[in-house]
């Protein structure tokens, strides 16, 4: 049976992208960017997955205002880079997995979840630039190391989907993947924020205390999260910072418990703030221990928690 074993949440910031085409990583207002990112790197080295899913928002790149679907999940064998206005991003086109993507559209479809399938669509720097945070540069020439599912959600033009739906639709899909026969082991992100405003009077707002409580309520809180209506992200992470919405597709599609395997947070890059998080289910081994051992809470959680082989938290 296929499983999620971790969702990752991270910032898509476009010049993040750029810096890294153009070989900026070393100028040091990018390195403290990069720098950041460097354990989880070596985290999806070592974990290796077979799939990716990767929850991400178009910026009228597939999509433009004439037709902007809810959800759209990525069915087809490969996602082309898109050109974003200075030619497509010097990166490998991307190969997806239409089996398991399309048993995802099926079962959550039933589910009662209106997905719009694409058998075609081009994929901005809302899936390309997480890729390079965690996967690492990758030539043009060469493969991502792993297929990638995308799952595009409109946070571009209102109404977008409620936190709830969100994190409601992040349930079913793991469900949908936990039900899929063959042996795979698949991540899930969520992509966008943190808090950032890139136009308008209020251009370049920063809420670093709101990203943060976000980011503690992901891990260990998910429910006080899914009832922000749009209003406070609107009003407390700016008119982008709707998309950390996107955020709860990832976390609903994990345990409730999950252990954090690595933060990081700083501001700014271009105007946002970059948030970064990786979150992972405990392995069956752990939960079946910690379910026989009679020991006290606390050592139950340290054992589970040791059991998890991937954990690398700084
Ligand atoms: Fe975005």
């Amino acid at each position: 049976m296929a499983r999620i074993v971790a969702g990752i949440g991270s910032s898509h910031v476009p010049a993040i992208g750029a810096a890294l085409d153009n070989g900026k990583t070393e100028e040091p207002y990018w390195k403290r960017v990069f720098s950041g990112f460097e354990k989880s790197e070596a985290w999806m080295r070592k974990t290796k997955p077979d799939v990716a899913i990767i929850v991400y928002n178009d910026h009228a790149s597939a999509f433009s205002v004439e037709m902007i679907p809810t959800f759209a999940l990525g069915c087809a064998a490969e996602f082309p880079p898109a050109d974003e206005g200075w030619g497509p991003r010097p990166v490998p086109v991307i190969k997806g997995h239409p089996a398991l993507a399309s048993h995802i559209a099926q079962s959550v479809i039933l589910d009662e979840f209106d997905l719009t399938i694409c058998n075609k669509m081009e994929v901005d720097h809302g899936m390309t630039v997480p890729m390079n945070l965690l996967f690492g540069k990758v030539d043009k020439n060469a493969h991502w190391p792993c297929p990638v599912i995308p799952l595009a959600v409109n946070v571009v033009m209102y109404p977008p989907p409620t936190g709830h739906r969100c994190y409601m639709l992040g349930r079913a899909i793991r469900k949908a993947v936990e039900s899929y026969p063959e042996d795979l082991k698949v991540v899930i992100f969520g992509t966008g924020g943190l808090s950032h405003q890139i136009s308008g009077p209020r251009a370049g707002l920063i809420n670093s205390k709101w990203d943060k409580n976000f980011l503690d309520n992901l891990s260990k809180n998910p429910q006080k999260l899914v009832k922000i209506p749009h209003i406070d992200y609107m009003r407390e992470a700016g008119a982008e910072g709707i998309e950390m919405v996107m955020w709860l597709i990832m976390r609903g599609a994990l345990n409730d418990k999950v252990d954090e395997v690595y933060r990081f947070y700083t501001v700014p890059a271009s105007n946002t703030a970059v948030g970064h998080i990786i979150l992972a289910n405990r392995s069956r081994a752990a939960r079946k221990s910690a379910a026989k051992s009679k020991r006290p809470a606390g050592k139950i959680k340290r054992a589970a928690a040791h059991a998890n082989a991937d954990r690398v938290r700084s």
